[in-house]
C-alpha cells in the first residue's frame, strides 16, 4: 500500500491562495497559455476550466504522470485543450506550438535556475516563447537566514481519503553556494488508527535571488512594464527581504 514518490504527496500540501491571481491573468492576456514547472497540473487544470489553452512543461516524470492522470479524468473539451510535455525550465524549445499570450510559473519553479546565467537564459528561453506583449508572470521564494538552521518544522497536517493523515516537515540549510539552499521535506504517513505506514524524503536545491536582480535580468531580457507584488493578492513590495516576490512583465518589441 505505500506510495513510492513524495510527489505524490504534493497536492494534499497545495496552498491555492494564488490560482485566481494566475487564472485572471491568463484571461486578461489571451487564449494560449504556457504553464513552466507545471507539476501536478494545479494550475493548469483550472487555468484550461476557464477556457484558455494550455501547454505545460516539468522536467519531473513522477509529477507529470500525476497531472496526465487528473486531466485523462476531465470532460474532453478541457482535456483536448490541455498538453503536457517534458521539458528543463532553463532551456526548452516548443517551436511547433507557436507563441504564447501568457506564460506563467508559479511556487518558486524559478528557484530551480541555480545561477545568474541560469536565470538570465531560462528568461530569454520565455521571450521567445511569447507574442511581444505577452505576459510573464511568476514568483520566487526567499528562505530567511534564521530558518536556515537544518532543523526540521512541522510544515503542515494533511488528511488523506482513507481516514489517514500526512505529516510534512520541511529543513532548510544553505546549500554549496552563496544564495544557494537545500530543502528537505519528510513526508510521514499514518492510518485512521495512527500508525505510521510509511515515511518519504524528498531533497531538492533551490537558489534564492535578490529581487532587485531579477528585476535587471528581465529588463536586459527585454521585459518591460514590470509590476512586483509581495503576494498573490497584489501586495506591494515591503522594505528589506522578501518572502515571496511575485513578478509580472510583458514581453518588449
Ligand atoms: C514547487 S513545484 C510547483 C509546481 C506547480 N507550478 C504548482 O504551483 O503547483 C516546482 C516544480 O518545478 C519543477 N521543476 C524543478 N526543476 C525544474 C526544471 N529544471 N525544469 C522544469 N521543471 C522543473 C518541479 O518538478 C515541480 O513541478
Amino acid at each position: 500500500m505505500g506510495r513510492k514518490w513524495a510527489a505524490e504527496y504534493h497536492d494534499l500540501f497545495a496552498i491555492d491562495d494564488d490560482v485566481q491571481f494566475y487564472a485572471a491573468l491568463a484571461r486578461q492576456s489571451g487564449p494560449r497559455s504556457l504553464d513552466i514547472g507545471v507539476g501536478t497540473g494545479r494550475l493548469a487544470i483550472p487555468v484550461a476550466r476557464a477556457g484558455s489553452t494550455v501547454v505545460g512543461i516539468d522536467s519531473s516524470m513522477e509529477l507529470l504522470n500525476i497531472a496526465h492522470g487528473k486531466v485523462s479524468t476531465l470532460g474532453g473539451g478541457i482535456m483536448s485543450r490541455m498538453r503536457l510535455l517534458y521539458g528543463d525550465i532553463r532551456d526548452f524549445s516548443l517551436s511547433r506550438e507557436g507563441r504564447f499570450d501568457i506564460a506563467y510559473s508559479a511556487a518558486g519553479a524559478y528557484n530551480r535556475c541555480r545561477t545568474r546565467a541560469e536565470m538570465a537564459h531560462a528568461i530569454a528561453c520565455v521571450r521567445d516563447h511569447l507574442r511581444v506583449g505577452g505576459t510573464f508572470a511568476f514568483d520566487l521564494i526567499n528562505v530567511s537566514d534564521t530558518m536556515m538552521d537544518g532543523m526540521p518544522r512541522l510544515d503542515g497536517v494533511a488528511p488523506t481519503d482513507d481516514e489517514g493523515e500526512v505529516v510534512r516537515y520541511v529543513a532548510w540549510r544553505p546549500g554549496p553556494k552563496r544564495g544557494d539552499c537545500e530543502r528537505l521535506a519528510t513526508y510521514e504517513r499514518f492510518d485512521s488508527r495512527g500508525r505510521s505506514v510509511e515515511r518519504v524524503a524528498e531533497r531538492e536545491m533551490l537558489h534564492t535571488f535578490d529581487p532587485s536582480e531579477v528585476a535587471e535580468l528581465l529588463q536586459l531580457g527585454g521585459f518591460e512594464d514590470m509590476d512586483r507584488f509581495s503576494d498573490h493578492q497584489g501586495g506591494r513590495v515591503p522594505v528589506g527581504r522578501q518572502t515571496l516576490a511575485v513578478y509580472v512583465c510583458h514581453r518588449g518589441p
